[in-house]
């Protein structure tokens, strides 16, 4: 067993850290209808008896309610953080008192530490992993290779985990199944487009304490995420500018209305930033010097790499903090742009910060945790790679959801089922 510290070992005060995540857990469980319509199951079926969960994830209230799930069903869980400023402490300390799990996430980790506590989670064995990022994946490969054999596989959260993943795969390096539970219509839709929109725009409006009316906002990306910060920067009076690479995103924003120009051209004109791209180097040194005083550099894409914070201290006179979770830097001339959350996700990482709306994060936990069944279950019938999650399990989940908000909806007829599977009905 590892050595490293669970967060029950961490904290000064654990009793008022358990009951606060316990408290924060249960609202966000009276909004959960999915992940509690699959507990009566689990729980009554203990699906993953003898089954060992290692979980790399942003440890907060929804997150926690999947862990306490899987748990329920029989499974000895494992987690960390997939950030090191993501993490609730007190929910990570409600987590740990339950017989069937242990928490090593704790916020505000350093480098050696983030990777300490995977290893901890990596020592449980898990038969299967739950990741955010594929950072327990990467150091199972890459550490932990006598583990491979006895893991049914693994389940993908996000965007640029499943990139990641690919990349591995194309390089024939990735030896057990992962299902890319990001590229789900019931995740990428929602918690992408509404949920990384939403969160993200409250989050940065709650730490600077500024409106978006009348202001420029620079979304970098317009991707799924892009699409959600966007459209919502929009409905706050916002005007928004999109830069791209990729043609038809950047037609698809046109047409939508928002000015696309490249980020040398934003630079000079832009208020808030925002990069969701997933990619590195978005905003970098020559667009600092560029840019007004007073604006707004926040990233919502995965890494903190989106930002080129190297270079900005680099032109930096000057470094303080202006508010909680507002890092101010001051360039020679007077000018002081405000980085946010030191450029890791805003929406997750900011202090105030607490993700993605709870029932937002239901569809997409929703969707891991039969995904997690599946592996357990059918886990032979995956070779070793990247698997798209079979359809019909993303449409138990909207069912699942449908049902509890009372939306009835049609089904096709016998004739219309042949109808759409034939090919030889013309005018
Ligand atoms: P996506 O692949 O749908 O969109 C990314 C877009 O960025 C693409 O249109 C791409 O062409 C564009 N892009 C790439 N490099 C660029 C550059 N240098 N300049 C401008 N545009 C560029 O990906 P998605 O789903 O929108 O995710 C984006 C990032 O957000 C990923 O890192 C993902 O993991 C992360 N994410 C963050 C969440 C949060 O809670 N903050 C939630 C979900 C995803």
């Amino acid at each position: 067993m590892s050595q490293y510290p669970t967060i029950s070992e961490q904290l000064d005060d654990v009793e008022t850290a358990r009951t606060e995540g316990r408290r924060k857990m249960e609202w966000a469980r009276q909004h959960m209808p999915i992940l509690n319509a699959l507990r009566e199951e689990f729980e009554r079926d203990r699906p993953f008896e003898g089954q060992r969960i290692g979980m790399a994830m942003h440890v907060e209230a929804k997150t926690a309610n999947l862990v306490e799930l899987l748990a329920d069903g029989g499974a000895e869980v494992a987690i960390t953080g997939c950030n090191p400023l993501s993490t609730h402490d007190d929910v990570s300390a409600a987590l740990d008192t339950h017989e069937n799990i242990t928490s090593y996430a704790k916020r505000g980790v350093d480098d050696d530490e983030y990777y300490e506590a995977i290893e901890a989670v990596v020592d449980i064995d898990p038969t299967v992993t739950v990741d955010d990022g594929m950072d327990m994946v990467a150091a199972i490969h890459e550490d932990r290779p006598d583990l491979i054999d006895t893991i049914v596989g693994g389940c993908e959260e996000t965007t640029t985990g499943v990139h990641r993943l690919r990349a591995m795969d194309a390089d024939g390096a990735l030896e057990y199944p992962v299902f890319a539970v990001n590229d789900t219509p019931m995740k990428r839709l929602f918690d992408n487009v509404h949920g990384t929109g939403e969160s993200s725009l409250a989050t940065i409006a709650m730490t600077t304490n500024l409106s978006y009316a009348g202001k420029n906002v620079v979304v970098a990306g317009y991707g799924d995420c892009g699409r959600g910060v966007a459209k919502k920067a929009s409905g706050q009076n916002a005007n928004v500018i999109v830069t791209e690479v990729e043609p038809r995103h950047a037609l698809e924003a046109h047409m939508e209305g928002y000015d696309v120009m490249p980020m040398a051209e934003a630079a000079e004109v832009g208020d808030v930033f925002i990069t969701v791209t997933g990619n590195r180097d978005v905003i970098t040194r020559e667009d600092f010097e560029r840019m007004n005083d007073g604006v707004l550099l926040a990233n919502a894409g995965h890494f903190d790499i989106e930002i080129d914070l190297d270079a900005l201290s680099d032109l930096a006179v000057d470094q303080y903090e202006a508010r909680d979770g507002v890092e101010a830097y001051e360039l020679e001339d007077g000018r002081r742009l405000n980085v946010l959350a030191e450029g890791r996700l805003v929406n997750l990482a900011s202090p105030i910060a607490l993700g993605h709306p709870v029932e937002v994060m239901d569809q997409s936990f929703g969707v891991q945790a039969v995904c997690v069944r599946e592996l357990v279950e059918n886990g032979d019938a995956y070779d070793a790679g990247v698997h798209d999650v079979p359809d019909e399990l993303d449409r138990e989940v909207a069912e699942i959801k449908l049902a509890a908000e009372g939306v009835e909806f049609d089904s096709l007829t016998d004739a219309q089922t042949e109808y759409m599977g034939s090919w030889q009905h013309g005018t």
